[in-house]
């Protein structure tokens, strides 16, 4: 199976979102990543409800939103009516995770779980089973445009360990610092989605960069 992109619009320039979202429709882009900022479980504010409305109208593409905000489950509903196609929750903001899971499931959406760069990965050991995407943080969230954190490569290989078991594939989404460098190194480790905010945005050729990122050859691969 070939690896999806997801073009984070957290990079994209605001006062042209419509140009921008025009370009990912052209792209080989799978998912557009929407990053939702709360100010209290991350320190940034980015945007809610208008602009994720505004973005649905503007695109086919599934909406792959992440959640960086406390008590995400008051939310929920409002998110998948906004468009929401993958819903992502972060470990750290769930204190019921298995009912929060549950309920996007219900809602006809996909399920995934955030996890920061410290949380251990054995942490999903008991909720594995549930969850259709594990979202490995490569960053600490909350800014686009940081420094990928190099163990990174061993988490992706600790979650492939623990998903052996699983009836169903595991979306593995790697989000923060994704480059042209680190891209490979990541799907060999296991990795099948890349979320890339600044990689894209601030390249020359936007939709060439995406192209160039779903097309590398992993034909090569020794997993
Ligand atoms: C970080 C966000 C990321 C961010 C990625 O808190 O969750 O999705 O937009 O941006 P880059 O690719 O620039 O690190
Ligand atoms: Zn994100």
């Amino acid at each position: 199976m070939k690896h999806l992109i997801a073009p984070s619009i957290l990079a994209a320039d605001f006062a042209n979102i419509q140009r921008d979202i025009e370009m990912i429709n052209r792209s080989e882009a799978d998912w557009i990543h929407v990053d939702i900022m709360d100010g209290v479980f991350v320190p940034n504010i980015s945007f809610g409800f208008p602009v994720l409305a505004a973005v649905n109208k503007l695109t086919n593409k599934p909406l792959d939103v992440h959640l960086m905000i406390v008590d995400p489950d008051r939310y929920l509903t409002a998110f998948k009516d906004y468009g929401a196609a993958n819903i992502t929750v972060h470990y750290e903001a769930c204190t019921h995770l298995h009912r929060t899971i549950q309920k996007i499931k219900e809602l006809g959406c996909t399920a995934g779980v955030a996890v920061n760069p410290h949380t251990p990965i054995a942490h999903l050991h008991d909720i594995i089973e549930e969850i259709d995407l594990v979202c490995v943080m490569s960053v600490n969230p909350g800014f686009g445009g940081q420094k990928f954190i190099e163990s990174t490569y061993r988490r992706i290989q600790e979650l492939k360990l623990l998903a052996q078991g699983r009836k169903d594939a595991l979306w593995i989404e790697i989000d923060g610092g994704v480059n042209q460098l680190n891209a490979l190194p990541l799907l060999k480790a296991g990795a099948n989605v890349l979320v890339t905010g600044n990689t894209v945005f601030s390249a020359e050729n936007q939709e060439k960069t995406i192209f160039d990122l779903k097309n590398i050859s992993t034909s090569t691969m020794t997993i």
